[in-house]
């Protein structure tokens, strides 16, 4: 059986990212909600509890089954569930004085395995109000700041550590280290890698297809992509990929599936051309949620009608992800499996149809996913590509999208790629940018005419997994240089203005 260990999500924020370093210490992981069975938590090598927005005095505050800490499995205890911990086993936990939210400096009061390698004092994330008051029976204290004395403690017999700071957050200098440290104290094995992950996988798959065909519909993306080129390795010519193009897609876009899917990895691909109808579909549509739909119904006729003309196909490939499946943030304690914004499933393809599902990266991260792309040989445009919406430029044009739009905004994308790939930014891998077309008009100077013609907007931010994001700080000169060349070289757009929001408030998109 394979080495695991289980996340127990609490809600916190920074769920993912417990699970996240552990992967990337070359450990299977995965986030469960607190009910997750005991005796399957019996089974694994260790079990964190994840930090959480709850407090324990409220009688709706997420629990623990109390036998997990009579399992004999390590913990290891974050935030609030340093504070549950505490709780369940008779300790108190209570407000804090002062809260702390921020950076946070910490000393080591007794070395713990948990603290190894570690100098006395420590630069940590803390974000908490309540804290640990007592220690709960068979328990020491090993660390803590100016405004909580317990900020962590430790059951060295039973193998329990709770900290109240984050170590999977990177303002907590060495979280690395404490991660690692759990670990050894787990004994797991460390045996993930993303060349293990495609190994399993193309068997699985081999498997699970047998003779039978699949069918995928690529988008452009990368998740797609990757999904249909792991497919393609375990069963060959057996997989017919199916691209829509609807008109709606960046510079190039279909020209470069084209190339790297048909013409370099030889993968049976079918294009259909259907700007038209989708311009004719999005005629006279300016809300946002409409547009979206009319767009995913059309997509999944035209869909429909292509695979129907393939025998034997049973399958149909899709290329969710693990955070397509577990979004935490959006609702408390691993509750929320398989809630998918909407919105965010245009591309995706209901199993009404007949088929049968197959997803192979269904338990990766965005990252873990483009580096399956790059063991797999996929040239870097295709697995480095930024994530672009389902349906694409049109909830880049705020109001109607119409075919004039589309050209002009395209063009501006062009120009702003150019020159962002002219910088360090684009190696970035958090790094998302992306220009809107209102739907306004102003008055400009151009060329000694008065022009009334239309802003450019330009959008850049830093995020993870895009349920945050942050503004970034572009250099004057690199706005400059777009704004210049934007103006210049695009007909009908008289200004470039910048975006200076971060989600929240904002959202990402425009629409
Ligand atoms: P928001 O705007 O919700 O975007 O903050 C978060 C991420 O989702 C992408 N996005 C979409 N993807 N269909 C998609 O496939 C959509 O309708 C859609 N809307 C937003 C967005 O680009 C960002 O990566």
């Amino acid at each position: 059986m394979q080495e695991i260990i289980y996340v127990l999500d609490f809600g916190s924020q920074y769920s993912h990212l417990i699970t996240k370093r552990i992967r990337e210490a070359g450990v299977v992981a995965e986030l469960v909600s607190p009910d997750f069975p005991i005796d399957k938590l019996a089974q694994s090598k260790g079990i964190i509890f994840s930090g959480g927005p709850q407090n324990l005095s409220e009688k709706t505050a997420l629990r623990v089954d109390k036998r997990v800490f009579d399992l004999g499995v390590p913990i290891l205890g974050i935030c609030y569930g340093m504070q549950l911990t505490a709780f369940e086993l008779g300790g108190k936990v209570k407000a804090g004085k002062t809260s702390e939210y921020g950076a946070t400096a910490v000393t080591i009061i007794k070395s713990s395995r948990i603290l190894k390698n570690l100098s006395k004092s420590q630069k940590v994330w803390m974000s908490h109000g309540d804290q640990v008051m007592k220690l709960p029976k068979g328990f020491v204290n090993i660390a803590g700041s100016k405004n909580c004395p317990i900020a962590g403690m430790e059951n060295a017999k039973n193998r329990i550590y709770c900290l109240q700071f984050h170590p999977e957050v990177k303002h907590t200098v060495n979280g690395k280290i404490i991660i690692e440290n759990f670990l050894k104290i787990t004994g797991v094995k460390k045996n993930w890698s993303m060349q293990s992950f495609i190994n399993d996988s193309i068997k699985d798959i081999r498997k699970q297809i047998g003779n039978d065909r699949a069918v995928c519909a690529l988008s452009g993306g990368v998740d797609s992509a990757i999904a249909a080129t792991l497919v393609y390795r375990a069963i060959g010519e057996n997989l017919t990929c199916i691209y829509v193009d609807t008109g709606l897609m960046r510079k190039g876009e279909t020209d470069q599936l084209k190339k790297v899917f048909k013409n370099h990895l030889k993968m049976n691909l079918r294009i259909i051309y259907a700007e038209k109808e989708f311009l004719k579909k999005l005629k006279g549509i300016t809300e946002p949620e409409k547009k979206r739909k009319t767009i995913g119904e059309l997509f999944i006729r035209i869909f429909e009608k292509e695979a129907r003309k393939l025998s034997r196909t049973k399958w149909l490939v899709q290329g969710t992800l693990y955070t397509d499946r577990v979004s935490s943030g959006v609702s408390i304690g691993g509750k929320h499996t398989a809630v998918i914004k909407s919105h965010h499933n245009v591309g995706g393809l209901p199993e009404k149809f007949g088929f049968k599902l197959i997803e192979p990266l269904r338990d990766l991260y965005k990252y873990e996913v483009r580096k399956v792309g790059d063991k797999l040989g996929l040239p870097k445009k295709i697995t480095y590509r930024m994530p672009f919406p389902g349906p694409g430029l049109a909830v880049r044009i705020i109001g109607e999208v119409t075919k004039e739009k589309l050209e002009i905004l395209r063009h501006a994308d062009q120009i702003t790629t150019e020159e962002m790939n002219k910088t360090n930014f684009s190696n970035d891998p958090q790094f998302f940018y992306f220009v809107v077309l209102p739907d306004i008009r102003s008055v400009g100077l151009q060329g000694d005419a008065r022009t009334y013609g239309r802003p450019i907007i330009l959008r850049a931010l830093d995020t993870a997994e895009f349920l945050t994001a942050d503004w970034v700080h572009l250099p004057y000169s690199l706005l400059e240089k777009i704004s210049t060349r934007i103006t210049n070289e695009v007909k009908g757009i008289n200004r470039v203005v910048y975006d200076i929001t971060s989600k929240p408030p904002g959202t990402v998109e425009w629409e």
